[in-house]
Order: structure tokens, then sequence, then C-alpha cells
């Protein structure tokens, strides 16, 4: 993979920062952590909130107001270690990408300034309220239809294979412009792509994901070069224009780099997120019960999900130069770990963190989107969906609980956090 590529190999690990604690046994791929991350989140708070961990070659960040430090400073604390596999990709995996029309690269979340700030205006004016608003009504009728198709399928079901997967997978698809004829192909080629860059898997899974993600590429190149050639109403054709208005100001390369990155940055997430909320919300009868009677509640409900249960429990950064962080001094190359889950739960901000509560007054100044110049640009568009999502739900099945006794599954993941399966049962 060349240094301009949207996936990096990484293989440089600074030393712990002198006087730092260092930490043996943290690991995000853990089963304990997995199930709930929080619990030891809590603990790493109050005994040493910043630290070195041995395993990851990350130093650890779990306060709010260090996470807000190193997102507000982005020339010193680069995003250019987003997209980097955590864990070394197997060769039979990187043979698959390592053909030369394999060649995405960096464009937004991993990409630096100047170049992200002028990459950012163009996909910023694509996340116009006007194209999300459109497309509300798309949403509302495939969630709709998704529901009724579970709800047909009879209790007990599968929330993820019904409605979490493939609504925000659908959603995204249209936003980008791509036909639905194509949604069949897509969901399989999206399925589990989060998995190779901050996930484990076994090498046989790399070379399925690989494959997928090549194909999903040259799907994306040709389908930039259709709409190229034939315009219409959608986010890629807007890029499109802003690149033939100016064709340095935004490159054709970056036009398809950004079509094949956005569909990874909101699909999975937000699947994530739907469940997440529903385990948050159907664990509690009391708030779901609340939320059933009074839809209101449900944006507010939303931002304590993002809080308490987000589907985003970390993000990175690494040092361009020698800094003092947090007290340490840090040498360049230093990796950082940002906890936003262990943010989210900071005792100084939000009291009694772990308590799920949807009429949570200050739940809207959760991190889960991040803060500053990389914010996640697809916010208002996830809110949407699981604002639509749960009033729908709580419409027309009110009686909706979980199946009881379950234990979820997690994906071992180091970033993103939802169950595998989501099985619900409802009274006919
Ligand atoms: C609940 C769902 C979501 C969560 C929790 C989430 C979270 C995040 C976070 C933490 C960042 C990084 C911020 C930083 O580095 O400072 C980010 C960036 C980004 N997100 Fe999201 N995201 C979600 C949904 C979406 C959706 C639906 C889309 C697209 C439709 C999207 C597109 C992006 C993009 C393009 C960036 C990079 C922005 C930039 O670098 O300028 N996200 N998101």
């Amino acid at each position: 993979m060349s240094d301009t590529a949207y996936h990096k190999m990484r293989t440089d690990t600074a030393p712990a920062p002198k006087g730092c604690p260092v930490d043996h046994e943290f690991s995000p791929f853990a089963e304990d952590y997995l199930q709930d991350p929080y619990a030891e989140l809590e603990k790493l708070r109050g005994d040493a909130p910043v630290f070195y961990s041995e395993e990851l070659g990350y130093l650890v960040l779990t306060r709010m107001a260090d996470v807000v430090d190193v997102f507000r400073k982005p020339d010193i604390y680069s995003s250019e270690n987003v997209q980097d596999p955590v864990l070394p990709i197997c060769d039979a995996a990187a043979k698959v990408l390592g053909v030369p029309d394999y060649n995405p690269i960096a464009v937004m979340s991993n990409r630096q300034r100047p170049d992200h700030t002028r990459i950012r205006k163009h996909t910023q004016a694509g996340f116009s309220s006007r194209r999300i608003e459109a497309l509300e009504p798309f949403i509302r009728r495939r969630c709709e239809a998704m529901v009724d198709e579970m709800l047909a399928n009879g209790a007990p079901s599968d929330f993820v294979k019904w409605v979490g997967h493939p609504l925000p997978g659908e959603t995204i698809f249209r936003f980008i412009g791509f036909p639905e004829t194509d949604d069949k192909k897509l969901k399989e080629w999206t399925t589990n792509r989060l998995a190779f860059t901050w996930g484990k898997t076994t090498e046989a899974e790399q070379v399925d994901i690989a494959e997928k993600m090549l194909a999903y590429w040259r799907y994306c190149v040709s389908f930039v070069k259709a709409q190229h050639q034939a315009p219409a109403d959608d986010f890629t054709s807007e890029l499109l224009a802003g690149h033939d208005a100016d064709l340095d100001d935004l490159t054709y390369k970056e036009v398809e780099s950004i079509v094949y990155g956005l569909s990874f940055a909101g699909h999975e997430i937000v699947s994530n997120m739907l469940s997440n909320g529903l385990i948050s919300l159907l664990s509690d009868r009391t708030q779901w019960e609340a939320v059933c009677a009074d839809p209101g509640l449900i944006p507010n409900a939303v931002e304590e999900i993002l809080r308490c249960n987000s589907p985003q429990t970390s993000w990175r950064r690494v040092a361009t130069q020698d800094t003092e962080l947090a007290g340490y001094k840090i040498p360049a190359g230093t990796q950082i770990f940002l906890s936003l889950g262990s943010a989210n739960h900071d005792e100084t901000l939000f009291e009694d963190p772990r308590t799920f509560d949807i009429e949570r007054e200050n739940a809207k100044t959760h991190i889960a989107f991040g803060r500053g110049i990389h914010f996640c640009l697809g916010s208002r568009l996830a809110i949407i969906e699981a604002n639509i999502t749960l009033e729908i739900l709580a419409k027309k099945v009110p009686s909706l609980n979980l199946v009881k006794d379950q234990r979820f599954s997690y994906f071992p993941n180091f970033t993103f956090r939802g169950p595998k399966e989501l099985w619900l049962t409802w009274s006919a």
C-alpha cells in the first residue's frame, strides 16, 4: 500500500512517555470489555485517566477534557492514522488489494489540512439540509416496510437482519445516488467492512472482506464515471459538478475516494446505533413506555443513546511533533487512543453516567460525533434515521421487548460496538 493510500500499515510505535502509568492488561478486544467497556473504563478513569497501553502501543485518554484538547489541535494531533488497520493484514488479503487498480486515497477523516479544508468544503455542501431532508420520506417509507416485514415474519425476529443492517445501507446508497437495483450486491460488499480496519478477523475473513472491498471500489469507479456522463440529483453528481468547476479544487480521484469511503462511514455505525439504542431503551421498560406515550421524547433519547451506549467507543490520532499532553511530554509519532466511550461517561460532566436517562438535560454534550475540523459529516443523517426508526417502532409495536436472557455477541472490534444479532419479541 502506497503512502497516499486510504489504508496504511503502521509499524512504528513510540515508547511510553516518561512518568506515565503503563498498563499491561487493557485490551479493547477482551471479551469482558466487548460486553461492557464502561465498567472497565470507569475504573481506569479513577485509577489512571491517562496511561500507556503496552499491548496497543498507544497512549490512552479517558477524560473528556483531554479528548477534546486533542480534537481541537489537528495540526499537533493528526488524524492520518484513523483508517490504518489496527492489526496486521495477512499477505493473502494484502495481495487482493495490491492490484494496480485498487487505488483509493485518503480524502476526509484521514486527510490533513490544508487539503482537508478544501475537500470538506465540497462534501459539506453535498450534505446540505435540502439533500438530507429530501431523503426523509424514503427513510420513513423503507423503515415502515422493513418493520412490517419483520412483524409479518413473527416473533422472535432478529432486528439487525430485518431493519438494523438494511435501513442505513439503503439510506446511504440513495444519498450517494446508487440505483436501487444494485442494493443486493452493495449490501453484500459492505457487510463486515468495519472489521477489516478495526476488527480482529481470521485470515479467511480478511481475504473475503478484501475481495468485497475491491469489488466495491471497482463499482464506485464505474458509478462515478456514469454520473459524470449523465449527472443526476445526487451527492456524487454534486461532487462532480464541483470537480468540473475547478479540476484542482476537487480532483476526480478525490471524488471516487469520497464515494468509496462514505458508505463505510455511514452504514454499519448507524446499524450499531439503532441496535444499541433498542437495547438501552428496552432494558428499562419505563423509558420505552415513556417514549411510546410521548414520541416527543425521542430526540433527546437518541442523544442519550449516543452518550451512554455509542456505536463508536474510540478514535485515534498521532502526534506530529514533540509536545505536552495531560502533563506528560510525548514524542512525535506517539499514537493516541481517544476513548470516546469513557469521555461520554466522564462523571465530572455527567451525573451517574452509567444510568441511561432519556430525559438527561445535557445528553447532547456527548462526543460521539467527535469535535473540531473532522466533526462527523453524517451526524444529522444518523440522528434522523434513529428518530424515524424509534418513532415507527414505538407507534406500531409498543409491546416490543428484548427476547429474555439473551446474551449479546459483539464483534471483536477496537472502535465500533454493536451486537451481531438483536432478538426482539412482541405480542401479536
Ligand atoms: C451514529 C452514527 C455515527 C457516529 C457515532 C459517527 C461518528 C463519527 C466520528 C467520531 C467521526 C470522527 C470525528 C473526528 O475525527 O474528529 C466521524 C467522522 C465522519 N463521519 Fe461519522 N458517525 C456516524 C454516522 C455517520 C454517517 C451516517 C455518515 C455519512 C452519511 C458519516 C460520515 C462521516 C464522515 C465523512 C466523517 C469524516 C469527516 C471529516 O473528516 O471531515 N458518519 N464520524
